[in-house]
């Protein structure tokens, strides 16, 4: 039994993804579930792997099957797992190790899954699960976000931001983000109470002294979000820069060069002003992502989907997702 996958021949542009026709995978673990695809989202992290950005530190079997968010039936139940049943429909956003759901069939950790929210279809489904687990992370986990309390997050129109907004506002704070001016009203309309235009404001004087901030821009952004925060607030970071310091010195300097240099802001911020930075990478957590379809299903909460693209156009949804403007997700469809 075939199915087609795109995967990743060698690392490059997007003209490495290429259709293929493979075997399914044979069999399934005892705790695993197999699961016919019906969507599958597109994230900033595929074209860093495709690009080779994870090289140093991930070593990857060519051809390889990227993708990390998925929504599907499940088709097959291992032995040991409970409380998922053939024909049950489900979504998930696998750890590196289990990726490859750019495909018509894939096999996942049952924990690393949860139903899918009946309120939304499998296109939305799929573009719940890697960002929105990653702001449950940031904001939840990492910077604990209190009702009535300001947070600044970047990149509001961006496939984390859109979920992070709407989950702030969920949790009752009041919110500041930026975008360009052509996506104002539709952070507005996610919730946003404070919009910034980042090419014509500075958001370190709008936001300054608010309590936490989700960093999401790479860069300078980590120090300029460390200023933007009160004194005894908080910033999550997503995008630390860690690849880029690999990328430039090697595995072991790298990561030894980043580390102090991490340290030191941290220590830094922690110290002179109290603040507290967390740098933070998204757990595929099969009981955060139940209750983040919850909250989809309550209404609290919508992904946003931008684009989809059939599988077969996988390189250029790539394409697309690489101008650095979408507007929430980009998603396949098998
Ligand atoms: N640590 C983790 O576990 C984790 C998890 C998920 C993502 N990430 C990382 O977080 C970053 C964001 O991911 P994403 O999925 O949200 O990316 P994305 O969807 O590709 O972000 C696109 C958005 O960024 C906005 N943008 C571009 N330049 C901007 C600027 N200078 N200021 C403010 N907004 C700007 C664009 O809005 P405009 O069109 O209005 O400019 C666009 O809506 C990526 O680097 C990703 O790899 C990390």
């Amino acid at each position: 039994m075939t199915m087609t996958a795109v995967r990743m021949h060698d690392y490059g542009d997007a003209g490495v993804l290429r259709v293929d026709t493979i075997p399914r995978p044979a069999t399934i673990g005892p705790r695993d579930l197999r699961i016919a695809v019906q969507a599958a989202a597109i994230n900033p992290v595929d074209f860093k792997i495709r690009k080779g950005a994870q090289r140093a530190l991930i070593w990857l079997d060519l051809p390889w099957t990227l993708g990390m968010d998925v929504s599907g039936v499940v088709t097959e139940v291992g032995s040991k797992v409970k409380g998922f049943a053939v024909g049950d429909e489900v979504i998930s956003s696998p750890s590196h190790r289990r990726m490859g759901c750019y495909a018509e069939e894939v096999v996942l950790r049952a924990d690393e899954c949860a139903p899918k929210p009946a309120a939304v279809d499998h296109v939305h489904a799929a573009a719940l699960p890697l960002v929105g687990l990653t702001a449950y992370d940031a904001l939840v986990g990492a910077a604990k976000l209190k009702a009535g309390e300001k947070v600044l997050i970047q990149a509001g129109a961006g496939g984390v931001g859109s979920i992070a907004i709407q989950l702030a506002k969920h949790l009752g704070a009041e919110v500041y983000t930026t975008c360009s001016p052509r996506n104002a009203e539709l952070v507005t309309e996610l919730g946003a109470d404070h919009v910034i235009d980042y090419r014509s404001q500075d958001y370190e004087e709008v936001a300054r002294g608010c309590d936490v901030v989700l960093e999401s821009m790479g860069g300078d952004h980590l120090e300029r979000a460390l200023r933007t925060v009160r004194n005894g607030g908080r910033v999550a970071s997503i995008t630390p820069g860690l690849l880029d310091w690999t990328k430039r010195y090697g595995k072991v300097m790298g990561v030894l060069r980043f580390a102090g240099y991490f340290l030191r802001l941290a220590l830094g911020a922690r110290l002179k002003r109290g603040v507290r930075l967390s740098l933070v990478t998204r757990h595929a957590d099969g009981k955060n992502l139940a209750y983040l379809s919850r909250l989809v299903d309550e209404g609290a909460i919508a992904p946003l989907v931008d684009r989809t693209y059939p599988l077969a156009e996988t390189a250029e949804a790539h394409r697309y997702l690489e101008t650095g403007h979408a507007r929430g997700k980009v998603v396949l469809t098998t």
